[in-house]
């Protein structure tokens, strides 16, 4: 197996950060530096991360998260806030966040220790639809959401067509679903932004075909094998 595959699927990190682990001399096999991403694991070798020895292959874990409001999608925070890693903190296994949601946004987060499918769902060649519902202040009229399905520059980057559907029009706010398959810092955010109307609560309900339901915030639960399988397909 290559030695960027053989880290990922050890649980212990993304393989584009083990990509960089490998360039920045902190892996040995057997003793030796290696820097070639590419290095053949051979069965029996001893692969040393950051002078830590790693186990082969772990059990996969995957779990669907509702991140709460006020939490950072990090695994530990050098100003003290809550992080998601405490929301699977009775698992065993150490789990990583699959792509980011703001500090204020809420909902669905996969986490997992499947490095490999980590790397493949936040590629951005292949990133998959997300789906938010935004409450947005002010009135989402035709125009503004024809821009929004057009695509919208957000600062040097222009969004591609977006779904979206307004579930309910207030006189002072709407409740929106959108759906976008990039995944740009802040994006729905900075897309509304861009046409008028500041977002005053976000949650995503939906990676792909993968819903959140009815899963409580804070609260976590295992996929599904064949939500398991849905991902590893795309
Ligand atoms: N878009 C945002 O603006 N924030 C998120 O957390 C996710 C998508």
């Amino acid at each position: 197996m290559r030695l960027n595959k053989y880290i990922a699927s050890a649980g212990v990190c993304s393989r584009r950060k083990a990509d960089e682990l490998i360039a920045n001399g902190n892996v040995k096999v057997n003793g030796a530096v290696v820097r070639e991403m590419g290095f053949d694991v051979a069965p029996g070798d001893k692969v040393w991360v950051n002078g830590k020895l790693i186990e082969g292959e772990k059990d996969k874990v995957y779990v669907a998260v509702n991140k709460p409001l006020g939490y950072i999608t990090s695994m530990e925070d050098d100003k003290g806030r809550a992080t998601v890693a405490e929301l699977v903190s009775d698992i065993p296994e150490r789990l990583f966040p699959v792509g980011r949601l703001d500090y204020n946004t809420t909902g669905l987060l996969i986490m997992t220790n499947d490095g490999q499918l980590t790397y493949s769902l936040t590629h951005p060649k292949h990133e998959v639809d997300k789906t938010y519902v935004a409450t947005v202040a002010g009135v989402v009229s035709d125009r503004r959401l024809s821009q929004l399905r057009k695509g919208v520059d957000i600062g040097g980057f222009v969004t591609s067509p977006a779904k979206v559907k307004v579930l309910k029009q207030n006189p002072r706010s709407a409740v929106v679903e959108i759906s976008i398959h990039e995944g740009k810092n802040r994006q729905v955010r900075k897309m509304f932004a861009a046409v008028g109307n500041k977002v005053q609560s976000l949650e995503r309900v939906a990676i792909g075909e993968i819903r959140l339901g009815r899963l409580k915030p804070g609260h976590y639960r295992k996929l599904t094998r064949q939500e398991i399988n849905y991902l590893k397909e795309l």
